[in-house]
């Protein structure tokens, strides 16, 4: 069997090396990749949106099935380019990946389907952004309606702030057309969880609860990025609130898109903030996590090539998605100065220097002859396994120390709020 993973993070390294390690031993590529998935796929030279160059390799190459990790290609119809072509490909088409590429969109089904979020408003036109923001109650989010790679979140605590935003956004165009529009949001005080789930359309099944870190600093300080770290699963996702997560979030959005003629087939993930017990759904993304998915996929016992089948040939409800009692927790290491400028081109140390408890996950990594250098912002998500969170987390750290480029930051207290700090 052969199978193309389209994307090059380390959402897509996890998803590699998950796929590699099926029974029914697939032949595996990827477009782009990175130097971390060499040994696991064939690295295509073709970009993660160039959705006619991939279609052409798929039909060249006779791939029997594509994956795809990030949401850009989704946004731009991946699935529905091969589904017309009759390929077989895990994702959402355009119309429901509007879930994720427009906020505004997202928040009119889950009113459609009484899905409790945020209240919201969203605005065409500045001025009246502006006088409604001048009367909201403080803090107040201010959201491009666009994909805006995660920093179209602005939660202003002053006026101020929030004026400055609406006119970054509808005047100065900082997000370009994904900020054309806004939605001005009720600000949540709470705890973040993520819920993916697998779905056909129909089935919803969920994965295990997870948390992400999304500030670059210890003790969640500092400016948002994509993600630093998570771990798996999240004490905060008890079976009790995964089973009204299924039943409240993810199981009436699923119905509600195929009612509206655009079911969701791939993988759904519920960004959620918890507030007293009670889950509301921050955002929807239309493709997993990152980096959720390198301490998600670690612990499913289930062969995924199996799973995504299932999703494709819409009989999940025929399938059994069975998990490990582990836990999993996940360090990311950035180039020197990220969310903002950084440099590439550093050499990566110790990458030979396995351990069986953690697994190191590229996201920004390239080949340079002999060497591994950096090439991102996000360089490498490090997973450490263990029978409890501490133990995981003590893993993930062990391995870190072991690794080292020029400039090389991460946090030291993933998983914080499970089970303390790290010194
Ligand atoms: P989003 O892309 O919508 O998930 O927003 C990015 C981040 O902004 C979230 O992970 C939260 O940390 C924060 N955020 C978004 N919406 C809200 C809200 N209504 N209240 C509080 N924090 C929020
Ligand atoms: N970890 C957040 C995201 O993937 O959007």
């Amino acid at each position: 069997m052969k199978i193309l993973v389209v994307g090059s993070g380390g959402r897509e390294h996890a998803i590699v090396w998950k796929l590699a390690q099926s029974p029914r031993k697939p032949q595996l590529f990827c477009a782009p990749g990175n130097a971390g998935m060499e040994s696991l796929a064939a690295c295509l030279p073709i970009k993660a949106d160039d959705i006619a160059a991939l279609k052409e390799f798929v039909i060249k190459e006779q791939i029997d099935l594509t994956v795809v990790g990030p949401e850009a290609p989704l946004a731009l119809g991946i699935a529905d380019e091969f589904r017309k072509a009759k390929l077989k490909i895990f994702g959402p088409t355009k119309n429901a990946a509007r879930l994720e590429a427009s906020k505004i969109f997202s928040k009119d089904v889950m009113a459609t389907a009484k899905i409790p979020t945020a209240r919201s408003q969203s605005f065409e036109k500045m001025d009246a952004a502006l006088a409604y923001v001048d009367q909201h109650e403080l803090p107040v989010v201010i959201k491009a309606d666009g994909l805006a790679q995660g920093k179209g979140v602005i939660i202003a605590t002053t006026r101020e702030q929030a004026r400055e935003a609406i006119i970054d956004s509808m005047e100065k165009s900082v997000f370009g057309h994904a900020g054309e529009r806004v939605l001005v949001e009720q600000f949540l005080d709470g705890e973040e969880l993520t819920i993916m789930a697998f779905t056909d359309g129909k089935t919803v099944v969920p994965m295990l609860p997870a948390q992400d870190h999304k500030r670059v600093g210890d003790g969640d300080t500092g400016l948002n990025t994509g993600g630093m770290g998570a771990y798996c699963p999240a004490p905060l996702g008890t079976s009790a609130l995964r089973v009204q997560v299924t039943r409240e979030v993810l199981q009436p959005i699923v119905v509600a898109m195929s009612r509206m003629g655009c079911p969701f087939q791939g993988v759904l993930y519920a960004g959620l903030m918890v507030v007293k017990g009670t889950p509301y759904v921050l955002e929807f993304n239309a493709r997993m996590g990152d980096p959720e998915t390198q301490v998600v996929l670690p612990l499913l016992k289930s062969d995924l090539i199996d799973v995504i089948e299932a999703v494709v040939e819409h009989r999940l409800d025929q399938c059994t998605v069975e998990w490990h009692d582990d836990y999993a927790v996940c360090v990311v290491m950035t180039s020197g100065g990220y969310p903002g400028a950084y440099e590439n081109g550093k050499v990566i140390r110790g990458l030979s220097e396995g351990t069986p408890s953690a697994t190191v996950f590229h996201a920004g990594t390239v080949r340079n002859g002999h060497d591994i250098v950096t090439a991102g912002g996000r360089v490498l998500g490090v997973t450490g396994y263990g029978k409890s969170i501490a133990e995981a987390q003590q893993e993930a750290y062990r391995r870190v120390k072991t690794l080292s480029f020029e400039g090389c930051h991460f946090r030291t207290d993933i998983a914080h709020r499970a089970v303390g700090p790290r010194a």
